[in-house]
C-alpha cells in the first residue's frame, strides 16, 4: 500500500514561493544550519541525544561542522519535494536513498512526533531569515512540501519497524 500515494495539488505559485525564498537564503547555509539546530534543541532539548555529532561533542553548535549536512538535507530535500509535488503531485525519493533514510532514522530512535519538531524549526528559521518575504502562503507551501517528504520517510520507517 506504500505505492498508493495520495496526489496533492501543489501549484506553480507554491513551488515559486519555496524556490524563491530558498534562493534568497541559501548563501547563508552555515548560519541557517546553526539556527535550525538551535531551534530544534529549544523545542525539544532531549533531541540532542539522538544526533551522534551533538551527543559526543563538547564544542558549541556554531563550531560543530557536522551539523550542517543534516540541516541542509532537510532544507534541500524539502525544496526538491516542492518541485516534485508541482510536477507530479507526489514526492519521490530515490528508492535507495529512501531505504537508507528509513533505516538511519529508525536506528537513531526517531519517532513520528520528531518530524513536527524539525518542521517547526525549518519554518521558524526561514521566517527569521527573510521576515519581509514571509507570508502565510509561503508557510503553507514549505509546510506541505515538508509534510509530504516526512510522510515518505515515516512510511519507510514503519515498513521496517
Ligand atoms: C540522519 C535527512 C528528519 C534525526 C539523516 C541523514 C539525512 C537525513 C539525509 C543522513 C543520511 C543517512 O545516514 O541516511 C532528514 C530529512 C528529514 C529528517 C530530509 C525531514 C524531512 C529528522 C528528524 C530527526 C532526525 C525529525 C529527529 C529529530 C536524524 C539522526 C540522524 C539523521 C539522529 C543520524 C545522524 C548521526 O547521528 O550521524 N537525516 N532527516 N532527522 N537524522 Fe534526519
Amino acid at each position: 500500500e506504500d505505492n498508493k500515494k495520495t496526489e496533492v495539488v501543489f501549484t506553480e505559485e507554491q513551488e515559486a514561493l519555496v524556490v524563491n525564498s530558498w534562493n534568497a537564503i541559501k548563501k547563508n547555509s552555515g548560519e541557517l544550519s546553526v539556527k535550525f539546530f538551535k531551534r530544534v534543541l529549544e523545542i525539544a532539548p532531549p533531541a540532542k541525544q539522538m544526533f551522534s555529532f551533538l551527543r559526543d561533542s563538547n564544542v558549541p553548535l556554531e563550531e560543530n561542522p557536522r551539523l550542517k549536512p543534516h540541516a541542509m538535507s532537510v532544507f534541500l530535500m524539502t525544496c526538491e519535494s516542492a518541485a516534485q509535488l508541482r510536477k507530479a503531485g507526489t514526492v519521490t525519493v530515490r528508492e535507495s536513498n529512501l531505504k537508507k533514510l528509513g533505516a538511519t532514522h529508525l536506528k537513531s530512535g526517531v519517532k513520528d512526533e520528531h518530524f513536527e519538531v524539525t518542521k517547526q524549526a525549518l519554518l521558524d528559521t526561514i521566517k527569521e531569515a527573510i521576515p519581509e518575504m514571509w507570508s502565510t502562503d509561503m508557510e503553507k507551501a514549505w509546510g506541505e512540501a515538508h509534510d509530504q517528504l516526512a510522510n515518505a520517510i515515516k512510511a519507510e520507517m514503519h515498513a521496517n519497524a
